[in-house]
């Protein structure tokens, strides 16, 4: 199984924007394949389907009676640019296998598979699109809402989106996307924490001119104004223990050689495990920013898109789950990834186990996993199955 889990990841990575490369973002076209494919393999394995109008693919497989609460497994069905196979399919795919697993069976418990329309937060720059209206906090956004209809799907009815209150909870399978399992040669880890994230956009605004005539000192160039502050980013992370901040996309207009750029959009990804260390990160970049704009002549303005403080995982389910991990040795670890398990937990019990990510290389082409550690995450996860079945049968 552990073989036709990986077959199905790469099958789904060749449903992209781009080809030669996986990039699919929210609610683009090959979505529409990713949501065939995966329909198809839901239905075989005995499962009722729809998507809902946040765009997530949902996949019921019944418990034997109809009054039973409802356990949730997930991740997103979208990709960064030039992704790698696994991140977030994965726990898609996982899920599908688990029911499968099944053979028909039944449990006390119905299972929902939801494969979340956006986590990453590339097409708006506002990330968990699909697990915020599944946890009954939808973005409100017209780009996005607009997305929505020209998907087909219908923006004003967002709040059948919302999990079902009976929920016994989530469970997420995830690729740790990091080093840390992989350097120390095991397969698997429970997350008992995931760190907060901030992302806004800035925009830097001079004015354009020509590159030949104008002096140096009679310049607002804003291409130069951002990067004096990506600097200031990058020195102000270095220095700041556990605080990572990216710059990861810059644009500048209107964009020829032979020209200063008068406008800079810039975003900016902050995490910490504090939510304090983070904020105050913020601010004081926020802060850098206005003054080497002041200093140049250039306006900065920003918007925030995402305050998202950390999140810790359920301790009852996590217990769970560390039992059904239990004959391989278990690992525990905070994520430094954002993943929908820390949307969801907002709203029911949530609890994630990462994968040995080789090399440690994840948002990238080579990313990959190993088929027995995805052998001993379906082991574990058909163990966590009968450890519910168990508790609630
Ligand atoms: C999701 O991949 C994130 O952590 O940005
Ligand atoms: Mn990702
Ligand atoms: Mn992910």
């Amino acid at each position: 199984m552990e073989h036709e889990v990986i077959a199905r990841c790469r099958a789904l990575a060749e449903c992209t924007e781009e080809p030669g490369f996986t990039t699919r973002t929210f609610l683009s076209p090959p979505m529409r394949e990713v949501h065939a494919l995966l329909t198809r393999w839901m239905e075989q394995a005995g499962m009722r389907v729809h998507v809902d109008p946040a765009g997530n693919l949902r996949g019921v497989y019944d418990a034997a009676r109809p009054d039973a609460p409802r356990l949730y497994l997930g991740s997103h069905l979208d990709t960064v640019p030039h992704a790698g196979a696994f991140d977030g399919i994965l726990g898609v795919v996982m899920g599908v296998a688990l029911v499968e697993q099944l053979r028909g069976g039944r449990l006390s418990f119905h299972i929902e598979i939801v494969g979340f329309s956006e986590e990453e937060g590339v097409r708006f720059g506002i990330p968990f699109i699909g697990s915020r209206a599944f946890a009954g906090g939808p973005v409100r956004d017209t780009r996005v809402d607009h997305a929505i209809g020209a998907f087909g799907l219908d923006p004003t009815r967002m709040a059948e989106a919302r999990a079902d209150s009976a929920a016994l909870g989530y469970l997420e399978f995830h690729i740790e996307q990091g080093p840390v399992l992989d350097s120390l040669g095991l397969p698997l880890a429970i997350v008992d924490s995931i760190v907060g994230q901030s992302r806004l956009e800035l925009r830097f605004s001079g004015a354009a001119n020509h590159a030949g005539t104008t002096p140096m000192h009679l310049r607002r160039d804003a291409l130069a104004a951002a990067a004096e502050w990506i600097t200031v980013v990058e020195r102000e992370a270095r220095a700041g223990g556990d605080l990572v901040a990216t710059v990861g996309r810059i644009e500048a207009k209107p964009g020829a050689g032979n020209v200063i750029a008068s406008h800079v959009n810039a975003t900016l990804d902050v995490r910490h495990a504090e939510d304090a260390e983070r904020r105050g990160a913020v601010t004081r970049l926020l802060s850098c920013a206005g003054q080497i704009g002041a200093r140049r002549g250039i306006d900065v303005c920003w918007e925030e898109r995402l305050d998202q403080a950390a999140v810790r995982m359920d301790p009852d389910l996590s217990q769970f789950l560390q039992r059904a991990v239990a004959p391989h040795p278990v690992h525990r670890m905070a994520s430094g990834a954002g993943h929908d398990a820390m949307i969801v937990a907002g709203r029911m019990p949530a609890a994630m186990l990462f994968l040995r990510t080789p090399g440690g290389v994840s948002h990238h082409p080579e990313e990959s996993v190993l088929p027995e550690d995805v052998g001993a995450a379906l082991e574990a996860g058909s163990r966590f199955l009968a450890l519910l079945e168990a508790q609630y049968g």
